[in-house]
């Protein structure tokens, strides 16, 4: 007995010494290999991004950021920065670590590394950098234009990754040499024991037995995630290319297979409504909204909920209250809900329009809020989720909840339907948090769209603002480090998608030739061929700075005379949400402000200012753009302005002009805009100079570079970012489910 336990003891420190050798050798080639699968990690999403980062380089732009931003997306990179041949920053993503500076960077590379280029070709430099909160692993790969080295994409990578991953080697290791020991042992107490039939007998029963199927199920498990992450790889590596519909409809069901997708916003796609002639027309309504969400509605398919507010919307459903659209190619469902008048009084005119409108624009209208219009808005966002909930096929249906009108109801569709994946998108500003507390119901508002799984919103400022206020009104732990909020257990992300339009744009392809668009539009106007034809579209709201435009446009024609007689300022507006007496006001105002100038410059046969006071269909908006020489959009404050970027997408002939506010989230990307304060009239009027003078190389330059950044971050990239994110969400919130669950099953806790 005590040869056997001697024979023991020496078998299992053989074992033990065995493994601490096995363990320094495989961790340092685990290591190295690590580094280099990050090294070429970094040169292949340096790849992917290369284009983008060249296109944008020389103008510095905020796309920078933006395609950067994408970059770190992948969960193992921790922040990505550019910097320029001389070691100075050129855009950074927010995260990113101030100890690792460019000139810091150079330094470091000068030490181990002399050149950047060798033999013509790159190569990706990388090294541990040591931080406060621990190692991360630094690689910088150099960017070559025209065979001149032009910077660095720096990717700062997170190596905690790697540490785990040894860490996980070292238990293995230690484990399997532990348990061959131990085997071993027995095998050999066993064998010595057993006649050599018997044991024969035991090892083929071992290896035929049940036991079989379980030891190979590790081996299923490693390919299942093989698979899974080669499939995440190529999606990191495609980030560089174009979104389409298809690729959105790829995603969609790559992540969600099978899964409807609903989106409720308040304002509906199409709309029936029965003209003074008695026939009922099909109407696309002025809403940037629509204009936004309706081509990712027709690429996803499913069901749009909204309010049925046409005059003939009653006749044009099914008993389901529901029609197929678009008219002549459908492709999704259009589900009608029905309010009265009272109820589309205290929710729409009131809570959300009086109230909530003036409180998330800085246009210096006082927000009105009444107890009756809040309980009017909870009541109808408790209708449109149970509609939703309705027409949910499954428990974990994608809801996509549009704008202001739908504060409450992320969290009423959450208690309905836990797995739901619910993406809010509020389409407005969203106010800095002393702003919020005017409104009395600031809580309820926060409360309800935390019951979303993301909310968007379009600009890293508004996500500021937002997780702000949560800190202030609410307890809930802000998350900074993800840009999300953890309340009720549950994490909600709340990040930038700045929204934008399908490209390519139907709407523009499918408009007549420039030349035909300007004949036409002159001809409407009666106006000759040497007209000078500037554009405003809009709703009629007091956010769009209508009266501050057509203000301009008189200080244009006070300093330059030579254009009086030549140039008219045609402002299609859209009447709207004209039971509000500011509206009415409004439009007075502007009828009046346009008439005074009219008088001032005009005679009986030209008027500088035309007031097209009507709705006007895309056909008839975009012969607009087309025929103009430019197009001023003026809001005094604006989440986004999607006219300004439907111009973009009209003028093909890369000609035209966009005078742009800065105070739309647009002016962030279209950055080759002329952009003004539209409360400075001077300004304002100078720029227009500028638009009428400026040459048409000029005009092809700054029209062609807004147009390959539409085309790049057009909305199927907008929708698709989202679901990307909302899916990876979804992915962590069932491991860390499984997680939790196999831990109270080893504690023992009851299922
Ligand atoms: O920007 C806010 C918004 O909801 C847009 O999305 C839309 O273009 C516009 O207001 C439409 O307003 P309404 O639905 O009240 O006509």
């Amino acid at each position: 007995m005590k040869r056997v336990a001697r024979f023991l003891l020496a078998l299992l420190a053989s074992g033990v010494v065995l493994a601490w050798i096995a363990t320094a050798v495989v961790e340092r080639a685990t290591r190295g290999r690590f580094e280099e699968d990050i090294a070429a990690r970094a040169a292949s999403v340096a790849r992917g991004a290369r284009p983008g980062l060249l296109g944008h380089w020389s103008r510095a732009d905020s796309a920078l950021a933006h395609l950067l931003d994408d970059i770190v997306r992948d969960e193992r990179m921790m922040a990505a920065a550019l910097c320029t041949e001389r070691l100075e920053l050129l855009a950074r993503t927010a995260d990113w670590p101030a100890q690792v500076g460019c000139a810091a960077l150079g330094q470091k590379m000068a030490a181990t590394w002399a050149r950047v280029t060798e033999g013509g070709t790159t190569r990706v430099w990388g090294s541990v950098w040591p931080l406060p909160g621990g190692d991360v692993y630094v690689s910088a790969v150099p960017l070559v234009q025209r065979e001149q080295h032009i910077g660095f994409l720096v990717l700062v990578h997170d190596l905690s990754f790697v540490e785990r991953r040894a860490a996980q080697m070292r238990t293995v290791l230690l484990l399997a040499f532990g348990l061959l020991a131990l085997g071993a042992s027995v095998v050999t107490i066993v064998a010595a024991r057993l006649s050599w039939r018997g044991f024969r007998k035991e090892l083929l029963r071992f290896i035929q037995g049940e036991s079989r199927r379980k030891e190979f199920l590790p081996i299923i498990r490693d390919v299942r995630e093989l698979v899974e992450r080669i499939a995440a790889e190529r999606e990191a590596d495609g980030q560089a290319a174009v979104w389409s519909p298809q690729r959105l409809k790829q995603t969609l069901v790559r992540h969600f297979p099978g899964e409807k997708v609903i989106v409720l916003a308040n304002r509906e796609p199409y709309l029936h409504d029965r003209g003074h002639d008695g026939v009922v027309r099909v109407l696309h309504p002025a809403s940037g909204l629509v204009t936004a969400v309706e081509p990712v509605l027709r690429a996803c398919s499913g069901v749009w909920v909204a309010h049925g507010s046409g005059s003939a919307d009653r006749e044009a459903v099914d008993r389901n209250d529901r029609v197929r659209v678009p008219p002549g190619a459908p492709s999704y469902w259009l589900r009608r809900v029905w309010l009265s008048p009272d109820e589309e009084r205290g929710y729409y005119y009131g809570f959300a329009n009086e109230g909530l409108w003036p409180l998330c624009h800085l246009a210096h209208t006082r927000p009105l809020f009444r107890s009756a219009d809040y309980a009017a808005y909870a009541a109808v966002n408790r209708r449109f989720a149970e509609a939703v909930v309705r027409e949910a096929e499954s428990d974990d249906p994608v809801v996509l909840v549009q704008d202001y009108h739908f504060a409450l109801a992320p969290r009423l569709i959450r208690e309905r339907l836990p797995r739901a994946t619910i993406i809010s998108f509020w389409h407005i500003p969203w106010p800095y948090a002393e702003r919020l507390g005017i409104c009395p119901w600031r809580a309820e508002l926060l409360e309800g769209l935390l019951g979303s799984s993301i909310v968007g919103l379009q600009t890293q400022l508004y996500c500021n603002n937002f997780l702000d206020s949560v800190d202030r009104y609410l307890e809930a732990r802000i998350d900074r480090e993800q840009n999300g909020v953890v309340q009720h257990g549950q994490l909600t992300l709340v990040r930038p998608y700045p929204i934008s339009i399908a490209w390519p744009d139907d709407r523009a392809n499918e408009a007549p030739a420039v030349e035909e668009c300007r004949r036409a539009a002159l001809a409407e106007l009666g106006l000759g061929d040497g007209a000078i034809l500037g554009v405003g579209v809009d709703r009629l709201d007091y956010t769009k700075g209508i009266e501050e435009r057509l203000l301009a446009v008189e200080r244009l024609l006070e300093r330059f005379p030579a254009y009086n007689g030549r140039l008219t300022f045609v402002q299609l507006a859209a009447p709207t949400r004209s039971l509000i007496e500011h509206y009415r006001q409004l439009d007075q105002a502007v009828e009046k402000t346009a008439a005074r100038i009219n008088q001032r410059f005009g005679n009986s046969s030209y008027q500088p200012i035309r007031l097209l006071r009507a709705h006007h269909e895309p056909p008839s908006v975009y012969r607009y753009y087309r025929a103009a020489d430019f197009c001023f959009v003026s809001s005094l404050h604006d989440g986004m302005n999607l006219v300004a970027k439907e111009f973009v997408a009209a003028r093909d002939d890369e000609r035209g002009v966009l005078i742009l506010s800065q105070f739309t989230g647009a002016a962030r990307e279209l950055t080759e805009a002329l952009v003004v304060n539209p409360y400075d009239l001077d300004e304002s009027a100078a720029a227009l100079a500028s638009a009428i003078a400026m040459p048409p190389g000029e005009q092809r330059e700054r029209m062609h570079a807004m147009r390959v950044f539409l085309s790049e971050f057009n909305v199927y990239r907008w929708a698709g970012r989202m679901l990307v994110d909302a899916a990876r969400l979804r992915k962590k919130a069932s491991r860390l489910g499984r997680a939790g669950a196999e831990l109270a099953r080893l504690a023992g806790f009851p299922r």
